[in-house]
């Protein structure tokens, strides 16, 4: 049964779409990225699905840069909102399980017992409201959706070159090689999680035919920022010169959440988060 699905990956470039491709490597899966398919074009969508015929199609594509989301609105809300309605439509029409992945950031993150599936959505800047417009888009258009949200993802995808650049652990095991003052905020906190993790996770989501409808897939355990960097160099065993600041001593053009906590309920919880940071460090 497993074998005879015709499986579609788009945005298998990315972090989490590279993670994706080896995790469903053994299906066969096409993968997709741009310029096979820009998802912003809905006759290129509607025409090449309908060629390819996919009877499960994971999107990983997005726009994921936050800051420049604030400054690209049009963008972000084509990429995150309108396509994924392209997409919804398509899987509708040929009856494909569409997949599609949204974020913490859906959430103003201002709830002290963090965000059940279910929780209405609040965004705070719009990159999270593309997100949660794409959400929306999704629920209304197809039938057969898995709408998985994660937070604070890191993978072996290699970053460099693109413009968005490195995830943060590449990015502290850099400024840590460089030997540079490293400020990291500890008022901000979240659950990071493994790309890989995040991957294994939706097979498991699918094989299982769980019902449709919304899963927050993230590794256990919260953290801040500083914790989470203090981490990657406690397993390294680098000694960085790591200092523990407030965000209001970091101003970013973004609001961001500061409890950005997405609470599972209904699948087998992901391992703790320092335990997938530990094998991600391990292979990379
Ligand atoms: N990163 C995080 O911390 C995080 C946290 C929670 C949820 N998520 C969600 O998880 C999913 C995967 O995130 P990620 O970090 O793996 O993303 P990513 O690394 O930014 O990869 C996204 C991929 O989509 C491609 N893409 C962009 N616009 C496209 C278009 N119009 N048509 C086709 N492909 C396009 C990108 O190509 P280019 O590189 O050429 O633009 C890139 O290869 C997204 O839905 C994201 O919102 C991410």
């Amino acid at each position: 049964m497993a074998n005879q699905r015709k499986i579609l990956i788009l945005g298998a470039n990315g972090m989490l779409g590279h993670d994706l491709a080896e995790i469903f490597f053994d299906q066969k899966p096409i993968l997709w990225d741009m310029p096979n398919l820009d998802i912003t074009d809905e006759f290129a969508v509607k025409q090449k699905l309908a060629d390819l015929m996919p009877s499960l199609v994971i999107n990983a594509a997005a726009y994921t840069d936050v800051d420049g989301a604030q400054n690209q609105p049009d963008l972000a809300f084509k990429v995150n909102a309108d396509a994924i309605g392209y997409l919804a439509v398509a899987c509708q029409q040929l009856g494909a399980i569409l997949v599609h992945y949204s974020t913490e950031y859906v959430f103003s993150g201002n709830k002290d017992t963090g965000y059940q599936e279910d929780d209405k959505t609040d965004p705070l800047n719009i990159y999270g409201q593309s997100k949660a417009k794409g959400e929306e888009i999704l629920k209304q258009n197809c039938e057969m959706f898995y709408l998985i949200r994660s937070s604070w993802l890191y993978g072996r995808s290699p970053q460099v070159g693109k413009p968005r650049g490195l995830n943060f652990v590449q990015t502290m095991l850099k400024l840590a090689g460089e030997g540079k003052e490293i400020n990291v905020v500890s008022d901000q906190f979240g659950k990071p999680t493994y790309t890989l993790d995040l991957a294994k996770k939706t097979r498991e989501i699918i094989e299982t035919q769980k019902p449709c409808g919304i899963y927050h897939a993230v590794n256990e355990g919260v953290c801040s920022w500083y914790e989470f960097a203090k981490k990657i160099f406690e397993i390294k065993n680098i000694s960085a010169n790591l200092n523990s600041i407030n965000s209001d001593q970091y101003p970013l053009p973004t609001p961001r959440p500061k409890y950005s906590i997405l609470v599972n309920t209904k699948l087998e919880p992901l391992r703790k988060w320092d335990e997938a940071l530990r094998d991600y460090l391990r292979q990379s």
